[in-house]
Order: structure tokens, then C-alpha cells, then sequence
């Protein structure tokens, strides 16, 4: 008899007892019953089910019409969406209607006669950015609850690959370059999106971390190295959140392209996380039909748009018939969908088309995101917030007059009302370049009722400086758009030269930067203060004008190093930059292996222009009083932080740790987000994942933590750190090893 995976063997083979003594025993579909365990259910489906209806699940088709060719979506689509799987009518098994994506529902430009117009919470860096999963986590169910109301039931997000290029045109849909702080963020993220009964697909698994080449590109990285941080960002997503579904990404890495890796979907995914999903590939990813259903690719997406040819549907069935994929493979692959259907909720609450939306509410959850993930990067002088008693505004450029720039590619969420701005980037994917109308010069307006303000879009020079001189306080804003399949360069340099030349004019500037991650700021030293306010989100102009005149105090954190040089980067030339399109290549990580971000700066000594972590608030706070013990086993740290300033704002005391021997740079252990009133103080705990020390043991498969002294810092970033302790630790390991699979037999980890 063959082995199956092993995750699902127990489910598989309590199928007989299950029929004998159910109450539902009698009933024409006991998979119905929500009494029963969601492996109980998908087993009992799958036993039901003809060998086409299996197959049905497993085949995904595009959503929309493509221009340029004659496909034709199957009329149950959501006209305008990115897939859809047709369900088994007779079993009571709804189709599942996907759409992307982490920000907000999307519409498939493809399709340009439909645009739902949804609300777009601002980019994923700026959620990570507040460091504060609660906000996360309600975002989640807010974009989840959208794509309910608009007939989806599966949610193309949220993305967790690390921001290991700071160029890369996606980094704004990802969460951080820190493996916890992706984790935790995207974790809480997809427990949002599944409370509202809608599949959250955890993407782009794995080291999608740049466009330049995504479908061709190999990703060299030791494995121990890829443990200790894009995948370790991955495994902490899946278990704090429990994602239906996983998607595969378009590149390859150690040599197999992703939708075909073993090594990573069976041995790393199922086999030591013992994930329960489906893997689902990108629009386009899968190469094989044995391959990969053997490796462990569940459901290949749109494959008759995207595929070469479609890899599973017919192609799958004959590699059915003649063995070479056996039937209790795609027995697996059912019973993992259907298992997601039923532990999310998707068969028990069906969808109801043209549920109310409450476009008010929502935006205030992408505002109240936004407010806490701008961050205060400069402040000289307290120029900020601007003061009541400031009679003339000057507010210039990035067309802050109209709204707040979004970002580009199949998450891109058409605002209601429409784009602000019309005509703006490319006319096909990934554009339009899309404007959300939240404009921060009428929010700002209504923050200062007493204040003049006069508006230059910065076109024309000569304009700008006039309107410059003319007021007490300037405020000038930067966009930069970025979208899927393209990178994007640091360096803005028309609107940089704008901004030296403002300030030239009046120092009593601030730069309110809106971009899809870091950039270069060439003007720092003649500005008096800077924002950095991401991709804002709906209702995000809003945001910047309370942040601006202090109504909220700004309690972001970076969740990216911004570098002070290409010069400094792991990769000053971008990696097959300048290479004929299509043409494959490798990108050696194995140069930085888990040293990501700002432990990369850390490594080499590096300074950056803004570290990891760093924030300003208008208020000040105290650290003291860092304790490290070991309680249970578990390494536990408490410290006091004190509102020493004049205003009530929220601190992000961050611990760091590293082994006090050797050279391993240190990582951030943990971190708390705490608001405090001036004077008022609180002692804090953070209790800190065995991982975060330790090593990942390739040989033993296994994390070996070493006996030995480590050593805990306390400080608001990863360079600032005001307090360290040491404490000695015993050995600790640990291996979660699933049972061997079916599916191991077949692709033997050697071959990796
Ligand atoms: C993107 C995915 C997206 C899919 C469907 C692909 O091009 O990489 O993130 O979910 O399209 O739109």
C-alpha cells in the first residue's frame, strides 16, 4: 500500500469507522456536518467523489477576459477577478472565487469594463510600520469582510517574502526585512482575513524578493541560511495565522523552480511545519504536471491563461490513469483544499452577492492603520506638529491637492469615486498609476482653520519657490510609485532636486515622502523635518494632515533599513538588471545568507541613513530597568518605559539578542507597543521564540540553540540601544519533524 502525506493519514483512515457511527451516518452527505472535524469532512467529501469532480478542484481558471486572445472565463466568474475553481454542485461544495489581494479587493485590469471600487488599507510596510498586530489583524477582517460582500471567498494575501531589495517594485504588498516582524504582522493579517469565513492565501512562498526577472531568477541560499529568515517569516505567518492556502512563487531556488520544490514544499512546508493548507501556484508559476503534484502543488491557478500549456486538468488525468501520478496524490490534493474550505468556513457561510459594504467605517480602520505606521523621521527644531499659531502654508507637489498615490499591479484597489488623477503610468498591467482622492491639502485645511495656504504642484520652479518664500511653513511632498513586475530606483531625482531647491528657499520645510519602501534623501541636511507615510491607503491624506498638526502623535517604527548609498547594498547593481528579458540567472543570497536588512549593516559595519526600527514621536521616552530570565525554559525580559515628554504618545521599545561568542549579528528578539500619558510609566514582558537564538542544524534538521552566555539589548532601534543585559542559557533543541510522506519517496531531499 502506498504512504500518503502524512498529515492527513489519521483523517484518511478513520473513514470507515466515521460512516459506521455518525448521527449523520444516514444522511446523503455527512461532509455537511458542522459538528465534525475539518480532516473528518474533507476525507468524507473526497470518498464521495468521482475521479472529474476531483480533478475540477485542482484546476484553476483566470477570472477575466484577456485582451489578445480568445479565452473566454466560464460564466460563474466574478467578471474582473483573478480566479476562480468551480465547485461540485451535487456535493454542496461552492466554487472558490479568488481575488487579490493583502491590501483590499482588486480588480484584473485585463477587464477594464468592471472596477470594483473597494477600500485600500495603506501598504503593507506601513501596517508593519505601527508594529502593532491588532491594527493588522482588524485591517484583515475589513478587506476580508470586502471581498465577502463583493462574492469571494478566497483572498489572493497577504505577501511575508522578507524585503531583502529595497528596490523591488512589491516590497509595499510584503510586511518587513525582519523575519518576526513579518510573521507576526502577516500571522495576525490572515486570522483578520479568515474571521470573516474568506481563505487568506499566504504569498509569494518562497525568496520572491524582486521583479527584475521574478520568472526566471534562481535564488542561491544555504538552507540553514534560508531558515533563519525568509522562511522563518513564512513558518511564523502560518503558525500564528493558519492560512487555507499558500501560493508558490514564479522564481526558482537552489535550482527548482518553486511550484516544483520538493525540498520546499514537501520536506520544509509539510514536512517540518506539517502545514495542513494547499498550495496553490502564481498565475503562471507551475512547469510540470508530475513534478509538481508529486513535490506538493495542489491546485495549479488560471493555468489555461497562464500555463505553457495547463499542467494539471487533462494533462493530469492521463498522468493519473497511467500511474505515474498516484490517485492517493490527488486524493491529497483534495482533501487539503476541501479541508481549508472547511476549517475557514467557506462551505458552512456561503456567500451572499451584494452584501452591504459600510465604505465609512472601513475607511476609518485603513486610517487608523495609516495614523499609526507613518513615521517621523526628522524633527529639528520641533517643527512639528505645526503649531496653530503658523498663518501661511505652502503645501507643494505629489498631487496633494487631489490624493495619496497607491501602488501598481494586481493588488491595485480602485478607490470609490474613481482615481484622483487620471492618465497617469502605463495603460496596461501594472498600471494605472492610481491616486486614492484623500487629499492631504484639504485635510490639512481643516486641521488649520486659521492658516492661509497656498498649493504649487511643483511643475513649474519658479512657482514652487514663490509660493515657498511666501509662507511660514512649507510642506512638500514626494511620490514614488511602484508596482508589480517592476523594480524601482532609490533615487528621485526630479523631485529631489524640487525639494533642495524649496528648501533653499524656506528651511522651515517638511518632506512628506509617499513611496513603495526606501529612498534616497540627498536633501536630509537642509530640511527641518521629514515624514515617511508609505503607499497611505484610503482615507490616507486624512492621516498625514493629523500626524502633521498632532492630533495623533506618530508611533511608527521602520520596518525597512533605508540605506544611505546604493553603494552599501548587498547588491549595489540589482541583480539581472540590464539582462535580455527572460534570460535566467542566478541571485547568490549565499553573500548575505541570514544577515537581511540591518543585520546586513550590522555585519559590515555599515551606517544608514535611517536604521531599522528608528522613529521619532513628539514626545519622549525613557527606557530602564531590562531584566532577562529563564522562566519555564523560556527566555523572558521585562523593562519599564516612562513617558517622559509633554503629550501623550506610544513608544515601541524593541529587545534585540545575540550569542555573546562569535560574530552572528544581532536579531530583534521581540518588541511591545505601549501608549502612554506624560509622567506615566509601565513595566512590559516579552517573551522570546527559542528560534530567535538559535541555529538551524541541516545535518539533524533541526534548531539547536548553544549553551552559552547571550547578550539582550533594549532600545527604539536596531542601532539605538540604551540598556543590555547577559544571561547564561542551557542547550536547547528542537526538531518538528511530520511523519514521512508519500510524496518523499518520490523526490528524495539528495536531489536538492
Ligand atoms: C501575482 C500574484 C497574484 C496573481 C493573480 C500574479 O501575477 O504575482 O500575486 O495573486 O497574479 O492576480
Amino acid at each position: 500500500m502506498h504512504r500518503i502525506r502524512g498529515s492527513f493519514a489519521p483523517a484518511v483512515l478513520l473513514l470507515g469507522a466515521l460512516a459506521a457511527h455518525s448521527a449523520w451516518a444516514g444522511s446523503a452527505r455527512p461532509w455537511l456536518n458542522p459538528k465534525r472535524s475539518p480532516d473528518e469532512r474533507a476525507a468524507l467529501a473526497v470518498r464521495a467523489m468521482t475521479q472529474r469532480e476531483k480533478l475540477r478542484l485542482v484546476f484553476g481558471y483566470f477570472g477575466s477576459v484577456m485582451p489578445g486572445t480568445t479565452y473566454q472565463p466560464p460564466r460563474a466568474v466574478r467578471m474582473g477577478s483573478a480566479g476562480y475553481v468551480p465547485g461540485v454542485p451535487r456535493l454542496g461544495i461552492p466554487p472558490q472565487w479568488e481575488s487579490d489581494a493583502g491590501l483590499g479587493v482588486a480588480t484584473q485590469r485585463a477587464s477594464s469594463d468592471v472596477f470594483r471600487q473597494r477600500t485600500s488599507l495603506p501598504s503593507g510596510l506601513a501596517t508593519a510600520a505601527s508594529w502593532n498586530p491588532r491594527l493588522a489583524e482588524r485591517g484583515g477582517a475589513m478587506i476580508g469582510a470586502e471581498a465577502r460582500a463583493s462574492g469571494f471567498n478566497v483572498l489572493l494575501g497577504p505577501g511575508a517574502d522578507l524585503v531583502r531589495e529595497v528596490r523591488g517594485g512589491r516590497d509595499f504588498e510584503y510586511v518587513s526585512e525582519d523575519p518576526l516582524l513579518t510573521g507576526v504582522i502577516a500571522g495576525a493579517e490572515i486570522r483578520g482575513i479568515q474571521s470573516q469565513h474568506v481563505i487568506a492565501v499566504l504569498k509569494h512562498f518562497a525568496m520572491n524578493d524582486q521583479e527584475t526577472g521574478r520568472t526566471v531568477y534562481d535564488a542561491q541560499i544555504g538552507r540553514a541560511a534560508a531558515r533563519e529568515s525568509d522562511l522563518l517569516g513564512f513558518e511564523l505567518a502560518i503558525e500564528r495565522g493558519h492560512p487555507g492556502a499558500l501560493m508558490c512563487a514564479y522564481n526558482r531556488t537552489r535550482g527548482h523552480y518553486n511550484c516544483q520544490n520538493s525540498w520546499l514544499l514537501h520536506h520544509v512546508l509539510d514536512g517540518d511545519w506539517g502545514f495542513r493548507g494547499y498550495v496553490m501556484s502564481d498565475w503562471g508559476a507551475a512547469h510540470s504536471t508530475v513534478r509538481s503534484a508529486l513535490a506538493g502543488l495542489d491546485q495549479d491557478s488560471a493555468s489555461t491563461v497562464f500555463d505553457h500549456t495547463p499542467y494539471y486538468g487533462p494533462a493530469l488525468a492521463r498522468a493519473v490513469k497511467d500511474g505515474r501520478v498516484p490517485e492517493r496524490v490527488l486524493d491529497e490534493m483534495d482533501l487539503r483544499i476541501l479541508r481549508s474550505m472547511f476549517a475557514v468556513g467557506v462551505v458552512d457561510h456561503p456567500i451572499q452577492r451584494k452584501a452591504h459594504i459600510n465604505f465609512t467605517a472601513d475607511k476609518a480602520v485603513a486610517e487608523a492603520d495609516e495614523e499609526q505606521g507613518i513615521v517621523l523621521l526628522k524633527n529639528a527644531g520641533a517643527i512639528l506638529p505645526l503649531s496653530s499659531t503658523v498663518h501661511r502654508i505652502a503645501v507643494i507637489g505629489g498631487y496633494a491637492d487631489r490624493g495619496v498615490i497607491d501602488g501598481g499591479g494586481s493588488s491595485t484597489v480602485f478607490p470609490v469615486g474613481g482615481s484622483a488623477v487620471r492618465g497617469l503610468g502605463p495603460k496596461n498591467f501594472p498600471g494605472p498609476e492610481v491616486y486614492l482622492p484623500s487629499a492631504p491639502l484639504g485635510a490639512m485645511m481643516g486641521e488649520a482653520p486659521q492658516a492661509r495656504f497656498r498649493y504649487a504642484s511643483g511643475r513649474n520652479l519658479a512657482h514652487a519657490l514663490q509660493v515657498a518664500k511666501w509662507a511660514d511653513r512649507v510642506v512638500v511632498f514626494e511620490t514614488q510609485w511602484a508596482a508589480e513586475s517592476i523594480d524601482v530606483p532609490l533615487h528621485l531625482r526630479r523631485q529631489n532636486r524640487l525639494v533642495a531647491a524649496v528648501a533653499r528657499a524656506n528651511p522651515h520645510t517638511v518632506v512628506v515622502i509617499e513611496s513603495g519602501g526606501p529612498v534616497l534623501m540627498p536633501w536630509l541636511g537642509q530640511v527641518a523635518g521629514v515624514l515617511e507615510t508609505w503607499f497611505p491607503g484610503t482615507g490616507g491624506g486624512t492621516s498625514i494632515a493629523r500626524v502633521l498638526f498632532g492630533a495623533v502623535d506618530p508611533s511608527g517604527h521602520l520596518p525597512v533599513t533605508f540605506p544611505a548609498s546604493v553603494a552599501e547594498l548587498a547588491f549595489p547593481h540589482l541583480p539581472g538588471a540590464g539582462l535580455p528579458l527572460g534570460k535566467p540567472f542566478k541571485v547568490d543570497y549565499r553573500r548575505q545568507g541570514a544577515a537581511v536588512g540591518y543585520r546586513w549593516y550590522l555585519l559590515k559595519h555599515l551606517k544608514p541613513l535611517f536604521p531599522f526600527g528608528f522613529g521619532l514621536s513628539y514626545t519622549r521616552f525613557a527606557y530602564q530597568g531590562l531584566q532577562a530570565a529563564l522562566r519555564h525554559g523560556r527566555l523572558v525580559v521585562h523593562f519599564t518605559v516612562r513617558n517622559v515628554g509633554h503629550r501623550v504618545g506610544a513608544a515601541v521599545p524593541q529587545v534585540y539578542v545575540a550569542p555573546v561568542k562569535g560574530s552572528v549579528p544581532r536579531r530583534l528578539a521581540g518588541w511591545r507597543k505601549v501608549r502612554l500619558a506624560p509622567g506615566a510609566s509601565r513595566t512590559l514582558t516579552v517573551s522570546v521564540d527559542p528560534r530567535l537564538l538559535a541555529r538551524y542544524d541541516t545535518q539533524d534538521h533541526r534548531w539547536v540553540r548553544a549553551a552559552g552566555t547571550y547578550q539582550l539589548w533594549l532600545g527604539d532601534s536596531a542601532e539605538h540601544l540604551v540598556q543590555s543585559v547577559r544571561i547564561r542559557l542551557p542547550a536547547w533543541q528542537h526538531s518538528a519533524r511530520w511523519p514521512v510522506h508519500y510524496r518523499s519517496a518520490a523526490v528524495p531531499l539528495s536531489a536538492h
